[in-house]
């Protein structure tokens, strides 16, 4: 057996919660492979609402086994919270929940280190959701991170201390709230002793490959998207970690030869949340309709995302990036209330048309738009795509060819119902 990858081509938020929550019964694991709880996937279920953080958007499926790889960053108070609140739905979490013990941990102080980097950052901050990532990653990176089999060691507390230690010295003069730290480090420590007692800790590496030896189907699970990656997104208004492809080998301990079919997923359109450049931002009252109608606002900080028209040549690149073999179309009917919708299939820099991302997308890039007419509102039929709105259908064909990759899902709304599976 192979893994297949589900990971997000735009900046984020294409909706991947959802899809995973819609094909999690065809697989026996869903592993997520980076990122930490800077990631809030949505998934909508008999009209109820859930937001993930960092447990994995198979969880709902009780014959589903879900894998947090090592290439994730765990904050084990937002993680043992989003435990919590999932048992109190009367759903056993823990007998569904692996953990890597090679899983980074975050440490109260790498959330202050975050504030701290942004407020040095001044107009240039990145926008991040100040959960303490870049800095949990540094500290891998840096060979000084504590990770989630070091909780189980004698040595643990003493190494706590030593990092505390020095990330106070990194925050020399920054002045935060040192009652609030005290509070939150005893809060951490009861979450670290939870995670000790309840959680399925193990080297998931072996429990992975052994799974596909036996025949068992995994479905990778990307946060973030390609946009937000460390090496080919809009750097420095990036996260810390690998969304592309390789980030699931990187992050579960999966061969590139292991990996099966690798899956899209993008929004009819595009947005972003937090700086950085945005080709085809539209800040105007196009704009306005697009992030009121398709409720763009952070799954996780509750800010207002940018929105704008789909982007191919930013597509293109990120389907190039992971060999990407299908795609899922999201939020198709925040559209339905367009008279003319628009796709930038190239830009204009210095007078050159060109559908290549240039190094430094702060550029003056101009997006040169195709317009189409608008589909309209139209009742959702079920599962067939037969029956779409010849305009949606021009829409998607011409995704498709300019692409050169099928769309084989499209979402219709937010519940899992609301899916059509071509
Ligand atoms: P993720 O981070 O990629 O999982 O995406 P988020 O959950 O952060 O953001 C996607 C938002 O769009 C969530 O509020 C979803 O409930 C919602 N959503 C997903 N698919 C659709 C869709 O097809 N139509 C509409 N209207 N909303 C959708
Ligand atoms: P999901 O998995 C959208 C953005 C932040 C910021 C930048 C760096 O839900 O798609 P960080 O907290 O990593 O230091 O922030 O990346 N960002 C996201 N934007 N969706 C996400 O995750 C994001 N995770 C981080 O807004 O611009
Ligand atoms: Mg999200």
């Amino acid at each position: 057996m192979k893994t297949d990858i589900l990971l997000g081509l735009q900046w984020g938020d294409e909706g991947k919660g959802k899809v995973v929550d819609v094909l999690s019964p065809s697989y026996n694991i869903v592993a997520r492979f980076q990122g930490g709880p800077n990631a809030g996937h949505t998934l909508e279920i008999a009209g109820k609402k859930h937001v993930l953080h960092t447990i994995p958007s198979g969880i709902f499926h009780s014959n589903v086994l879900n894998v947090i790889g090592n290439g994730v960053v765990i904050d084990p108070i937002s993680f043992v919270d989003e435990i919590r609140e999932l048992d109190s739905l009367g759903t056993d979490i823990c007998k569904r929940l692996i953990v890597s013990k090679r899983a980074h941990l975050i440490l109260p102080t790498h959330r202050l280190l975050d504030a701290f980097s942004e407020a040095q950052k001044g107009t240039k901050k990145i926008g991040s959701t100040l959960k303490g990532i870049g800095p949990a990653y540094m500290d891998k990176t840096g060979r000084n991170g504590l990770r989630i089999g070091d909780i189980m060691e004698k040595y643990f507390t003493k190494r706590y201390q030593d990092l505390l230690d020095k990330h106070k010295k990194l925050l020399g003069s920054f002045e935060y709230d040192a009652k609030g730290l005290a509070e939150n480090e005893k809060k951490w420590m009861n979450a670290i002793d939870f995670i000790r007692k309840s959680l399925t800790c193990i080297d998931t590496e072996y429990f992975l490959n052994e799974s596909l030896k036996q025949g068992k189907k995994i479905l990778a699970e990307g946060a973030q998207g390609s946009l937000l990656d460390i090496d080919f997104g809009s750097y420095p208004y990036v996260t810390s970690s690998s969304t592309t492809c390789a980030g699931a080998c990187i992050g579960l301990g999966i061969a590139p030869s292991l990996i099966g079919s690798v899956e899209g997923v993008f929004k009819a359109y595009c947005t972003r949340v937090g700086s950085g450049p945005f080709p085809t931002e539209l800040s105007d009252e196009t704009g306005d309709k697009i992030c009121q109608v398709g409720r763009e606002f952070g799954s996780t900080t509750g800010r207002k995302r940018r929105c704008g028209w789909l982007d191919l040549p930013a597509l293109k690149r990120a389907i190039m990036l992971s060999g990407v073999s299908s795609l899922d179309m999201m939020k198709i009917d925040v559209l339905n209330d367009f008279d003319e919708v628009k796709i930038c299939t190239h830009y204009l820099i210095d007078g050159q048309k060109t559908d290549r991302l240039p190094y430094n997308l702060s550029e003056a890039i101009k997006p040169v738009y195709k317009s189409f007419k608008g589909w309209g509102k139209f009742p959702f039929m079920g599962s067939k795509f037969d029956s779409l709105p010849i305009q949606l259908k021009n829409y998607i064909q011409f995704i498709e060819e300019a692409v050169g990759v099928p769309v084989k899902l499209l979402s219709l709304g937010p519940d899992r119902e609301q899916t059509i599976l071509r």
